[in-house]
């Protein structure tokens, strides 16, 4: 049985997980880290990682940039491989995510879908088709309590378009004040609204064609099920930095 410790245990993406463990013979929920103390059903929850009283073999994170530094901290310290679902980090975060990868199993994604996933490897595909002759711009949409913009996914998916392209991309973000395009560049631009669960186009535009990408999650339910996937893979694996990519057949 292996052992999780919750962070964001009370969130949106805690409860998905939280209803999807709660059968499940090869996962326990031994613990949550949230804003405050308490329960969650007869599941413990903390207000910080020091006061953590189970051992828990793999922390999934769907919670917030801040904790970051106490939770590698506490992962390196108990042994445990962290699944970081968590989006919205600084380059600083990513250095100690990267250095911390020395030590534990650290799987992270900004989009736990087979189908971003997917998409992903078909958005590469096209740009090494498509190359320096099409303009690359992504439009994200997410409901409006997303606390971070751009979304991460859409990160990801400029970051394999400019993987493909050596790196010669700038990233942009919007075009208020700088409406026509400046030569090497990828805009990012976001919308905000409703319940939005996660949309995002990946367009390909050149002279009289446009090739447009897309992927739409209907429900979170696709991020936890491939979340939980992921802390039953990373369980026991040795100190490295892995992604779906590791768990997924393509
Ligand atoms: N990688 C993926 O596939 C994927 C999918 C969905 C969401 N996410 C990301 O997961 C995160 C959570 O999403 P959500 O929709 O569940 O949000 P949410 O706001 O519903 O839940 C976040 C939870 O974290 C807790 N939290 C916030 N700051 C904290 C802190 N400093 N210490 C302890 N707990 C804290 C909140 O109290 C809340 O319970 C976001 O960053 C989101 O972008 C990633």
């Amino acid at each position: 049985m292996i052992k999780v410790l919750l962070s964001g245990i009370c969130g949106k993406m805690g409860a998905n997980i939280l209803e999807l463990t709660k059968n499940d013979e090869q996962i326990k929920i031994v613990g949550g880290i949230d804003l405050n103390d308490g329960k969650v059903g007869d599941i413990p929850v903390y207000s910080c990682f020091d006061k953590v009283q189970e051992k828990p073999d793999v922390i999934i994170d769907f919670s917030s940039p801040k904790i970051i530094e106490s939770e590698l901290n506490y992962a390196k310290k108990v042994k445990a491989a962290v699944v970081l679902a968590t989006t919205g980090y600084t380059a600083e975060d990513l250095q100690k995510i990267e250095k911390a990868s020395e030590q534990i199993a650290v799987f992270r994604t900004a989009n736990f879908s087979l189908g971003v996933n997917l998409l992903v490897k078909l958005v590469k595909q096209a740009t090494a088709v498509l190359g320096e002759n099409f303009d690359i711009e992504i439009i994200e949409k997410h409901h409006n309590q997303k606390v971070d913009a751009p979304s991460g996914t859409a990160i990801m998916l400029a970051d394999g378009a400019n993987e493909v392209l050596n790196g010669e991309r700038d990233y942009i973000y919007g075009r208020e004040g700088a409406c026509g395009r400046r030569g090497n560049e990828i805009a990012m631009h976001a919308i905000r609204g409703g319940t939005i669960v996660g949309e995002h186009d990946v367009l390909f535009c050149g002279e009289d064609e446009i090739i447009t990408l897309s992927h739409s999650a209907r429900s979170k339910k696709v991020f936890a099920t491939g979340a939980i996937k992921a802390a039953k893979w990373v369980a026991n694996k040795p100190a490295g930095k892995y992604d779906m990519t590791n768990v997924l057949n393509f």
